[in-house]
Parts: C-alpha cells; sequence; structure tokens
C-alpha cells in the first residue's frame, strides 16, 4: 500500500516511519518544498540511528526504514492509496491542502488527517469524498494509541479499513466522535494547562510539578515535560478549539502559556520551553 503523509514535521516524520517500518508499506513524505520532506526523512534516520547505537535495532532494518520513504511534494502523491495530512494545525491550510489533492488524487486514495482537535466535518466540507481523522501521539512510532474518528459525513466502511490500517501498522485503535480534543487532547491538555497555573502561581517550580506527578500519579513524563515535547503552541492552539468550540471558562488558556508561544519558548523545538535545550 502506498501511503502519502503530509507534513515532514515531528509528527509527519514519526507517522511516516510507522508505515515504513511494516511490511506491505511504501511512504511518500511531502512538504512545502523538497528540503523540508528531506529533512524530515533525516529525522527519521537520526531517530533510528539512536536506537542502533543502543543496540535496539539491527543497522540494515534501519536502513531499510529509511530506504522506504521517499521524500517529495504534495504533487507526487496523486497515486497514493491514503494520505495522512499531518500540516500545520490550522483549519484554512488543510482545507485547501485536501482541496488541491480532491483533484490530483486517484478516485479511490483514502484521506485521513491526523489534526489534533479541529473538526474533522469542517475539514471535510469543500471535497467530493470522505475524509476521517487518524490521530497519532508524539512520538509516533512508540505510542500505540491511533484515534480514528469519523466526521458527521464519513462512512462506516472507511471506519473500518483505518481501523484495520491501525491495527496492522501495529497501533490500538479506538473510535472516537467528533468532539473539540476528541479524548486524549481533551483531558490530556487541560491537565498541562493546570500545570502551567501551578508554576505561574508559584506553588512549585516546573521541576517540582513535573516529580511530583511522575512519583505521585505515575506518569511517564510531568505535564511541563510533556507540554516542551508536545510543542506550547500546539497546546494553546488545542486549548483555544476547546475553549472556542464550548465556550466553557474552564477550557480558558493560561495567561503564561500565551506568554511562552508569544515568546517563541515552545519547547524542544525551539530549544527552549518550561526547561532548556539548548546543551
Ligand atoms: N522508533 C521506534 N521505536 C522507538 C523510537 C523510534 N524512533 N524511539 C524509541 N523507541 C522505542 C525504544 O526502542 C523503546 O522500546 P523498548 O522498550 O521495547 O526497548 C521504547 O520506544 C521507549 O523508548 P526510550 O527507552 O528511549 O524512552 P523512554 O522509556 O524514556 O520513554 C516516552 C519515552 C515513550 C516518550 C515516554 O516518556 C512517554 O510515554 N512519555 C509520554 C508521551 C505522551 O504522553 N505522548 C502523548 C502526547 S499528546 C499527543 O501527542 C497528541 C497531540 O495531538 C498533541
Amino acid at each position: 500500500m502506498k501511503i502519502g503523509v503530509i507534513g515532514a514535521g515531528t509528527m509527519g516524520s514519526g507517522i511516516a516511519q510507522t508505515f515504513a517500518q511494516t511490511e506491505g508499506y511504501e511512504v511518500m513524505l511531502s512538504d512545502i518544498n523538497i528540503e523540508l520532506a528531506e529533512a524530515g526523512k533525516a529525522r527519521v534516520a537520526k531517530g533510528l540511528a539512536r536506537l542502533v547505537d543502543r543496540g535496539r535495532m539491527e543497522q540494515d532494518k534501519a536502513d531499510a526504514i529509511v530506504a522506504n520513504i521517499t521524500p517529495c511534494l504534495n504533487k507526487d502523491l496523486a497515486d497514493c492509496d491514503l494520505v495522512v495530512e499531518a500540516a500545520l494545525e490550522d483549519m484554512d491550510v488543510k482545507k485547501a491542502t485536501f482541496k488541491e489533492l480532491d483533484e490530483l488524487c486517484k478516485a479511490d486514495t483514502i484521506f485521513a488527517t491526523n489534526t489534533s482537535s479541529l473538526s474533522i466535518t469542517e475539514i471535510g466540507s469543500d471535497l467530493g469524498r470522505p475524509i476521517i481523522g487518524m490521530h497519532f501521539f508524539n512520538p509516533a512510532p512508540v505510542m500505540k494509541l491511533v484515534e480514528v474518528i469519523p466526521g458527521l459525513n464519513t462512512p462506516d466502511e472507511l471506519v473500518e479499513k483505518i481501523t484495520n490500517i491501525s491495527q496492522e501498522i501495529g497501533k490500538t485503535p479506538v473510535k472516537v466522535n467528533e468532539n473539540a480534543g476528541f479524548v486524549v487532547n481533551r483531558v490530556l491538555i487541560p491537565m498541562i494547562n493546570e500545570a502551567v497555573g501551578l508554576v505561574a502561581e508559584n506553588v512549585a517550580s516546573a521541576e517540582g510539578v513535573d516529580t511530583a506527578m511522575k512519583l505521585g500519579a505515575n506518569h511517564p513524563m510531568g505535564p511541563l515535560e510533556l507540554g516542551d515535547l508536545i510543542g506550547l503552541d500546539v497546546c494553546l492552539a488545542i486549548m483555544e478549539v476547546l475553549y472556542a468550540e464550548t465556550c466553557d471558562s474552564k477550557y480558558r488558556p493560561h495567561p503564561l502559556l500565551r506568554k511562552m508561544v508569544r515568546g517563541g519558548n515552545l519547547g524542544r523545538k525551539t530549544g527552549k520551553g518550561f526547561y532548556d535545550y539548548s546543551r
């Protein structure tokens, strides 16, 4: 099966790796220019090299996974069997991307979006074919869950197809009916937002909050290191969607979260968030 992954950032390259390491799948990884697509492939190679160094993967296997990913542009995705979009978390960008693909791709290409909180129904509203949410978690090659999210007009057969594909690539699919934040982000991101508030109110340091949640609630990462991993801009965008969709003040983004994003302190990807990654 030929898979097109759109967006070669953290999620897109992780999703590309997930398919590329499963027998029977070949991956086209696209971005707005070929340099970005190649950088996504290089990110996969770097992650796998770390596993080889630690003796957790054979060099041959790592080489085969990397060779199974072809960097490209959207125009090269016409004959893909499934396209998974992991581009910017912006409704206009996603709608325009799928509109372009709708005209370009063969009639039976399946369209899926990795959106972390936007409405599947709205993303698909201008298209001549159905669309579905296929939501992976960061780091995508490691995390077992895929949320499978039908929009209002998504047929049951498409839910079944994506459920089967998710299982084939080693994931556990959970069907989630469309709502802001789906399941995981509706619970997880307000928790991160709350943790930001604890730091802002000087209840504990970032390290203190994270240690408390790791040792007191058995979370593998504290909420602030997790926010840094996800990207504080992504966390803010999800809080904004939760708030806008529900008008419920419990989803108010914390002002410190806004300030961090305005200051460009987005977490690991910019080298600084609640922690410093520059060294
Ligand atoms: N490819 C394949 N396998 C990989 C890999 C890669 N690039 N990187 C790591 N692995 C494997 C390792 O080989 C290891 O496997 P084994 O245990 O079988 O040896 C396993 O993954 C764990 O790797 P590490 O030992 O390097 O890492 P760790 O034990 O310190 O765990 C972690 C790291 C998985 C990130 C863990 O800290 C964790 O689960 N954190 C929470 C992550 C989380 O909550 N993510 C969800 C964020 S929300 C989201 O993403 C949704 C959204 O829309 C915003």
